[in-house]
């Protein structure tokens, strides 16, 4: 791990985005100049939503990066995917306001550049980068084996890295459909190999990146590794989103009384370099540009949801939640509004405990045979609630043998006790 930074002095908190402490004047000049750049490049800044005086912006409902960030001084965030888009606009202000952020990259330049950029405009940034192919669990395990050696806490992890529909059906090295490798498989394998960190750190937080795509996704229970599919289109993508609801729900029940929550964010639409990234028809490239530039918001409204997961205060002991903006409105050029409201999932599935479950046990099965297939080992068990409850039911069947009757579940041979799992 590099570490490219020292640790602060004090607590200071430059502003976000656009500058709004400009005299009257000078506003009224540059105006124009800003409502075009923020039309013609949405991603920027704060969209148009930058273009309201300070004291009017603060009177919008919401939680607001400057006003309601706490200090994070002390805090070790590792951020996937943080080079670009909404992943760098997320390391950016968790670094503006004091913790140290762990980048990590696939392309060691493109991260060197973040890290570059960041330091440029907060000299006290604590940044340490650190490269991982999230559609390789072979790399993924290089990471997490890195990260553990370096003995460094963990408080929060954001799973963010990701791609939209790349198009072009491709698979991996670990016979994955590249979509549900990026998207599900390698952020779920990181999770779980960090756990132990994690919740050596507690209170902790895993912060997993969905979207609203999730609408267009269906469990395929008999094709979790998505290579039937034969597209990494709207299909995979929207499959690998719904999958990534549905276990963070389901791992953070499993993880209750652990102290680390497991929340799922989504950014609406927002206008980032993972627009062009994706594979689009003629039409499909005209609705995305028309949505990003009437509905979408800018990278860094869309980055408040993970941001507000993974530090807002009032959401310790509160994981399970799904975070980001109202998926049909409000969001009228750049206004993402409520950016950080609890929402429910569109797709019924996510919504229901017992496919969560399900959907939970299948693919971290798949996990398992890719992860031993690959020579890397069983992925550890972290059924830390599945085990107290497999625990208090060992115990009700011993008193109900002692009692003279039958009693008790069976137990998973993989079964975990409390004690193994907490080293
Ligand atoms: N923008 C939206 O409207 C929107 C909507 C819903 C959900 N999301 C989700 O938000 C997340 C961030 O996307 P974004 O819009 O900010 O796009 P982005 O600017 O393209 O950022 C995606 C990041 O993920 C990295 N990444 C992609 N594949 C990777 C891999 N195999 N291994 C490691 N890192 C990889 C990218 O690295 P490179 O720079 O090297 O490509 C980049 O740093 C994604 O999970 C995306 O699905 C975005």
């Amino acid at each position: 791990m590099a570490t490219a930074a020292v640790p602060p002095g004090s607590f200071h908190l430059p502003r976000s985005g656009d500058p709004r402490s400009q005299g009257l004047l000078s506003s009224a000049l540059h105006l124009p100049l800003r409502a075009a750049t923020a039309l013609l490049a949405p991603g920027s800044g704060e969209g148009l939503l930058g273009l309201l005086p300070g004291w009017l912006r603060n009177l919008l409902p919401g939680w607001d990066c400057d006003r309601d960030m706490p200090d994070m001084f002390g805090k070790v965030v590792m951020v996937t995917g943080a080079n670009s888009g909404l992943g760098f606009q997320t390391a950016r202000l968790l670094a503006r306001n004091n913790a140290h952020v762990v980048m990590v990259v696939r392309d060691v330049d493109k991260g060197k550049k973040a890290v570059s950029d960041i330091l440029s405009e907060f000299s006290h940034a604590k940044l340490s980068l650190m490269q991982a192919d999230m559609g390789s669990l072979r790399s993924v395990k290089r990471l997490a084996d890195d990260f553990l050696a370096s003995s460094s806490p963990l408080h929060v992890l954001i799973n963010n890295a990701g791609m939209l529909a790349p198009g072009p059906f491709e698979t991996t090295e670990d016979g994955f459909e590249t979509t549900h490798a990026i998207n599900y498989y390698g952020p779920l394998y990181l999770t779980l190999l960090l756990l132990p960190r994690l919740r050596a750190c507690a209170p902790s937080r895993v912060v997993n990146m969905a979207s609203m795509g999730e609408v267009f996704g269906t469990i395929h229970w008999n094709d979790l590794r998505g290579v039937d599919m034969g597209s990494s289109g709207m299909k995979a993508y929207g499959a690998s989103k719904l999958y990534t609801i549905m276990a963070s729900r389901d791992l953070n029940r499993r993880l209750r009384g652990t102290g680390v929550d497991v929340f799922a964010v989504h950014p609406g639409i927002a206008s980032t370099p993972g627009e062009v990234k994706s594979d689009k028809s003629y039409a499909m490239a005209v609705m995305a540009f028309v949505a990003s530039r009437l509905h979408g918001q800018s990278e860094l409204r869309g980055a408040l949801p993970s941001l507000f997961a993974a530090t807002d205060t009032s959401l310790q002991g509160r994981g399970g939640l799904y975070i980001g903006p109202n998926p049909l409105g409000l969001q009228l050029f750049g206004w993402g509004g409520w950016n950080t409201v609890a929402r429910s999932p569109m797709s019924w599935e996510a919504r229901d405990a017992v496919e969560c479950k399900k959907l939970y046990d299948a693919t971290r099965g798949v996990l398992d045979g890719a992860a031993v297939a690959a020579g890397l080992g069983s992925v550890p068990v972290t059924h830390f609630r599945d085990a107290q409850e497999e625990a208090a039911a060992r115990e009700q069947g011993a008193e109900a043998l002692r009692k003279g009757g039958k009693g008790g579940l069976p137990l998973e041979a993989a079964s975990p006790t409390p004690t193994a799992m907490a080293q």
